[in-house]
């Protein structure tokens, strides 16, 4: 397989330029599929871990990127990181508390004032606790619930009412996770919101069909970010995700630009309802 005509503009692929030929000579791949030029994107979380991945895949897709979070000097790092890949218009970065799902449609409204409208919202932002079901206090549940299952409903919500009220289409990505298949000990308010986003795709997905807006969700293996470092610094836990993920390693967050770019895309047009699993194979085996 050769890349005959590409090339790197601004360190951003340009897509509609790109074509693999294969070998054989008579199969060619039109790549503008997975163009993603002069769309725009809201990513949550998108100023770390692997949020701040999917950001980066839509930028060198060539979409215009408002990423979100609470603390501002990882808003302003990741900025800089994301111009850096795509140029000084490629991204935006707006402060916001998931947690308080009363300002979400501001944060909503900021995002499509910025950016012009929004056509990709992807729900990355997200906590965890670790304490036994019958130990945890039922407000650091609801939080959990809050920010990762009500926040994601009240975003899509208002993507939703825009689309639709611009008789346009979109695509939303939400993450999943490994929790959403199974649990372990001491997640129960995780894995219940991750259950939930689970049975919201397949929920907004149905929904909003008639519409044009896809709704698919990306479900993360054991991934090196922030929010596992305790898990990554544990060496018996780390031997063990090694040991148990078929292609033997840790995700790291440059392994959602694909999947996300994928799901963002016509290349997924004919997809709605669906959670790709980008775990290693850890879900193909036991
Ligand atoms: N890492 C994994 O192995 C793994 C596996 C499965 C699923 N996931 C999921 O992947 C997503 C991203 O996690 P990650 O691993 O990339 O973790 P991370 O690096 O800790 O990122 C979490 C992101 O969520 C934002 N966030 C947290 N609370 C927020 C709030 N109240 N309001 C607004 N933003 C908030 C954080 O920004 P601020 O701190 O600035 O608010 C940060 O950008 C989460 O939904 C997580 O559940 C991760």
């Amino acid at each position: 397989m050769t890349n005959d005509e590409g090339r790197m503009t601004n360190r951003r692929i340009t897509f509609h330029v790109l074509r693999f030929t294969f070998d054989s000579g008579r199969t060619t791949v039109d790549l503008s599929l997975f163009s993603l030029a002069g769309k725009t994107a809201l990513v949550t979380g998108g100023n770390s871990g692997i949020g701040l991945g999917i950001a980066t895949g839509l930028v060198k897709a060539g979409a215009r990127v408002a990423i979100s979070g609470r603390s501002e000097t990882k808003c302003a790092d990741a900025l800089a990181a994301l111009r850096t890949v795509g140029g000084a218009d490629a991204a935006l970065a707006i402060t916001a508390d998931l947690a308080d799902t009363d300002a979400i449609p501001a944060l909503f409204d900021r995002a499509a004032a910025a950016l012009g409208r929004v056509e990709i919202l992807v729900n990355s932002a997200g906590i965890t606790t670790r304490s036994r079901a019958d130990l945890t206090p039922l407000d650091q549940y609801e939080r959990v619930l809050r920010v990762n299952l009500t926040a994601p409903y009240a975003l899509s919500q208002c993507f939703a009412r825009a689309r639709i009220a611009a008789g346009l289409g979109g695509s939303i990505i939400m993450i999943a996770s490994l929790m959403s298949e199974a649990s372990r000990p001491t997640t129960s308010a995780y894995t219940a919101s991750k259950g939930g986003i689970r049975q919201l795709v397949r929920a907004l997905a149905v929904d909003w069909a008639p519409f044009g807006i896809r709704v698919n969700g990306i479900g993360p293996g054991f991934i090196r970010t922030p929010m596992n470092q305790p898990l990554v610094d544990n060496p018996e836990f780390d031997a063990w995700v090694k040991k148990r993920a078929p292609l033997g390693r840790w995700g790291e967050p440059e392994d959602f630009q694909g999947p996300a770019v994928f799901l963002a895309s016509d290349a997924s047009r004919f997809m709605t309802g669906q959670i790709v699993y980008v775990d290693g194979g850890w879900l193909a085996t036991f």
